[in-house]
């Protein structure tokens, strides 16, 4: 793992540049060092929270056909019980979700929701160290997941309509906790092809575009959600995938309802790496409030169980999609590393040259010094972020 190596050096080079002057943490870099290299792809850690505090790394969209489990899936990744799911066209409309690592009040910062969830009841967090915010409520923290559900499905209803009608524009919702990556993801409305409802007759038409909005963008993370008890050949979502990302190096691959496979019948086969099964709540487990440390732990047993994957659980399930998503993050900011590094030296090298305009620096007034080292620090900060959040700063527009 070098390159791994050399990630870790570089932003620690950068802390040691502020620690050195004595400024504390101005953007929440990254603090690597606070853990240790080989925890770092540990299941149970995921890959290091620190790495994306406060940075917008990458945005994940999901995409694949109505009740596919789209949104169990994006639920099980934050390890919060928090979305509208259900048969039918439940999700109207883009829900872009912020979340966003804040250590809670004791300093402690958690590991990888997912990964922890099925060792944690997330439930005995503290509440007000995790909470969520909608853009079109301002100020209000909503502490009740629960909460959120309802007013995700008030303010659907409020500008799509309550039958069954789409509308792209999106809710944006931001959740603050010390278990989750900062990261976004997007969910959106399933493909279909039929008209239900007040849906306008080119509602399929519609949806493609609400989607493709997002997954065109070469920044964005594919989830290609397709059920298991459908032939992947005709999956939706990889048939779109794949017109916008051919070869498939931002898009994974997602198998929802193996349990409702036929006794007999497996995905293990075309698995090879490429499609990762998982086992998500079912709409009885919905109704019967099944919380999701339960479910990811009755995920594990499934797969550890089977006698089809028994031999490849640790491929299968949750933690393994999100350690594989966590991966694809880290290479994203990997290959932002190079861009990072130009810009700091320009940025190096332009007040170096104002700093020898200034003469001998026994004759520069000390809070001059310590300005321009501020003023080099602001602006190095200004570019890692920039460069971190690249395009996708306008996600909502
Ligand atoms: P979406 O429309 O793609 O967002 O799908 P949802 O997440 O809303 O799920 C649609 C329905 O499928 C719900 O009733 C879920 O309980 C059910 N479901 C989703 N994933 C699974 C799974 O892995 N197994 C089972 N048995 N049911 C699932
Ligand atoms: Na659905
Ligand atoms: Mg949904």
């Amino acid at each position: 793992m070098a390159m791994d190596q050399t990630l870790i050096q570089t932003i620690n080079k950068l802390q040691d540049a502020f620690n050195s002057v004595n400024v504390s943490n101005p953007i929440d870099l990254p603090q690597v060092r606070k853990f240790p290299l080989h925890r770092l792809f540990d299941l149970s850690y995921g890959v290091n929270v620190n790495f994306f505090r406060r940075n917008k790394t990458g945005q994940i969209a999901v995409v694949g056909s109505q009740s596919s489990g789209k949104s169990s899936v994006l639920e099980n990744i934050v390890g919060r019980d928090f979305l509208p799911r259900g048969n039918g066209i439940v999700t109207r409309r883009p829900l872009i979700l912020q979340l966003i690592n804040r250590p809670n009040s004791k300093g402690e910062v958690g590991g990888v929701a997912a990964a922890d969830g099925a060792k944690k009841d997330v439930s005995t967090t503290n509440e007000i160290d995790e909470w969520g915010e909608f853009l079109h409520i301002p100020g209000k923290k909503f502490s009740n997941f629960d909460e959120i559900r309802d007013e995700i499905s008030r303010e659907t209803d409020s500008k799509a309509g309550k039958d069954s009608e789409i509308s792209a524009q999106p809710i944006n919702l931001r959740i603050y906790s010390p278990n989750v990556l900062t990261l976004t993801l997007i969910d959106l409305p399933g493909l279909t092809k039929v008209a239900v409802g007040k849906q306008p007759p080119d509602i399929e038409r519609l949806i493609k575009d609400m989607i493709m909005k997002f997954i065109t963008k070469p920044n964005c993370i594919i989830l290609s959600v397709t059920a298991a008890n459908v032939d992947l050949a005709n999956s939706d979502g990889l048939k779109l995938a794949r017109e916008v990302d051919p070869e498939g190096v931002r898009t994974v691959g997602v198998l929802t309802k193996i349990d409702l496979m036929d006794p007999g019948t497996d995905v293990v086969d075309i698995l090879a790496g490429r499609y990762v099964p998982v086992v998500n709540r079912g709409q009885r487990d919905i109704d019967n409030k099944k919380k999701i440390s339960v479910a990811l732990e009755a995920e594990r047993s499934f797969f550890e169980n089977h006698p089809s994957y028994r031999s490849k659980a640790q491929y299968c399930g949750t933690p393994f999609l999100a350690r594989k998503l966590n991966l694809i993050l880290m290479h994203h900011i990997k290959n932002t590393l190079p861009e990072i590094k130009a810009k700091i030296s320009t940025g190096l090298t332009k007040y170096q040259q104002e700093l020898a305009g200034l003469g001998d620096p026994m004759g520069v007034e000390e809070e001059t010094q310590s300005n321009i080292i501020l003023n080099v620090i602001t602006e190095f900060t200004n570019e890692y972020r920039s460069v971190l959040e690249g395009t996708s700063n306008d996600i909502s527009s």
